[in-house]
Parts: C-alpha cells; sequence; structure tokens
C-alpha cells in the first residue's frame, strides 16, 4: 500500500510573509491528515526559512525546494546548492519541472545530474515527467516518457529509486485548466510503472509513488486518487490558497 503523496508548488508566487500566514491557517485546520498521506510544500528559496519556522515540528508537513543546483559550491550565480537546503531542513526537491525543460533548457542529462546530487545530499526528488501536447498527438507519448525516465534515472540504483517520487505531469495540463481524463492519467501512470519495472523490478516498481500533476482540484482529485496507479498530486494553482488546498487534500485521502 502506497502513502498518497500531495505537494504544493507554489511557484514564483508567496513570498516569506504570505508563507508564514498561509501555513499557520493550513496546519491549524490540517487535523491528523497527515497520518493518511505525505503532505509537502514547495515554496520559493527565499520563502522556506520562514515556512519552516512557521511549520510545528510535529505539523507533519515536510518543506520541499522547487530546484536545486547540480553543483556544491562556487562560482554559479542565481544558484543554490543542496547542502544549503539542508541546513533549512528541506527534505524534497522538485527537479526537471516542465517550466525548468522548457524555460529553462533543463535537459534529461542535467536533471539526472541534481537527482544524484540531490541523493548525495539524502534529499528526496520529486522528479517530474511529462508529455507536450505535440508529442502526445504525434503518437509520441511512451517514447518521450521512457527516455525522460530512462535519461533522468541513469546510474541511479535501487536504494536511490526507493526514495524518488515521480510526478507524472502531462504539459497540456499544467496551468490551463484542461486536466487529463481520469482514464489518460491512469493509462500514462500505468506506463511510467511499467518502464521502472523494466528498468529496476516489478516489486521496487510497486513501492514507487507516482504523483499527478496537472490543473488537479478539490473536484477532480479524488476521482484522480482513486486510479490504482495514481499515488498523489503535484499541484500548482490550487495550492495557492490554503482552503482550496485543504479540500484537495481531503478529497485526495477520502479516494486514495
Ligand atoms: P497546476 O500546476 O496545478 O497549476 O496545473 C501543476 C504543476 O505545474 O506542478
Amino acid at each position: 500500500m502506497r502513502k498518497p503523496i500531495i505537494a504544493a508548488n507554489w511557484k514564483m508566487n508567496i513570498g516569506p510573509k504570505e508563507a508564514e500566514d498561509f501555513l499557520s491557517t493550513f496546519t491549524s485546520q490540517l487535523d491528523n491528515i497527515t497520518d493518511e498521506a505525505d503532505v509537502v510544500i514547495a515554496p520559493p528559496y527565499v520563502s522556506i526559512p520562514a515556512a519552516v519556522s512557521a511549520l510545528h515540528s510535529n505539523s507533519g508537513v515536510s518543506i520541499a525546494a522547487q530546484n536545486v543546483s547540480e553543483q556544491d559550491s562556487g562560482a554559479y550565480t542565481g544558484e543554490v546548492s543542496t547542502m544549503m537546503l539542508k541546513e533549512l531542513f528541506v527534505r524534497y526537491v522538485i527537479i526537471g519541472h516542465s517550466e525548468r525543460r522548457t524555460l529553462y533548457g533543463e535537459t534529461n542529462a542535467l536533471i539526472n545530474a541534481k537527482i544524484k546530487k540531490a541523493r548525495a545530499a539524502n534529499l528526496k526528488p520529486i522528479f517530474c515527467i511529462g508529455e507536450t501536447l505535440d508529442q502526445r498527438e504525434s503518437g509520441k507519448l511512451e517514447e518521450v516518457l521512457r527516455s525522460q525516465i530512462t535519461e533522468g534515472l541513469a546510474g541511479i540504483d535501487d536504494k536511490d529509486m526507493k526514495e524518488i517520487v515521480v510526478a507524472y505531469e502531462p504539459v497540456w495540463a499544467i496551468g490551463t485548466g484542461v486536466v487529463a481524463t481520469v482514464e489518460q492519467a491512469q493509462e500514462a501512470h500505468a506506463f511510467v510503472r511499467s518502464v521502472i519495472a523494466d528498468l529496476y523490478s516489478g516489486e521496487l516498481a510497486e513501492k514507487i509513488r507516482i504523483q499527478y500533476g496537472g490543473s488537479m482540484k478539490a473536484d477532480n482529485a479524488g476521482e484522480l486518487l482513486a486510479q490504482p496507479d495514481i499515488d498523489g498530486g503535484l499541484v500548482g494553482g490550487a495550492s495557492l490558497e490554503p482552503q482550496s488546498f485543504l479540500e484537495l487534500i481531503r478529497a485526495a485521502v477520502a479516494a486514495g
């Protein structure tokens, strides 16, 4: 049985002050939901310290970074290292988000280097993959996902793979209000799991949590999470307000 994992990706929204307000409202209404699902918040880097201090140590909510450098330190203007994140008690890091791939030119090779660096620091990668509309419509869905997974995970052993969460996010569903149908999402998730089974083993693939991302909201989270291969969500727009994110988590937990 895989415990659902619901992560908020705040993207370039919510500064330190707002993060503090959000999390005090949010944690006061979480009840014991974190017994049933892992809840993760990914603020912008500058809001991470405020977010960490606003969380009660027993809130059960973990902090993620939205990105990380593949380097350790040095002359890399604008970059942040894994060790800096560890110092702030960050547990997860989103790697290879489609916005990083398309807007900032991140390749599968760079994403692979970031995953390795994250694991070396014992951070848990949330490894994002997903196809564009063009790729889906031209019949390349499986080819694209297979190469993202194979190249992104090259050289990652079983032990590290167990600590990785995969996020399947069809690019055409991100921030568009167009959610994949449950059938499309389940089919892609089952395919992702089968590729992981080919690369590792069926047993390991059964343990990996695969989140869906792309216009997930409270009113579609339940049916998505009810699918056998959908184990959580990576949530952008619907995570920017405490009530809507809480509703989404409740719906996901009720179904998952
Ligand atoms: P969205 O974003 O929920 O706003 O579509 C999801 C994501 O990009 O992770």
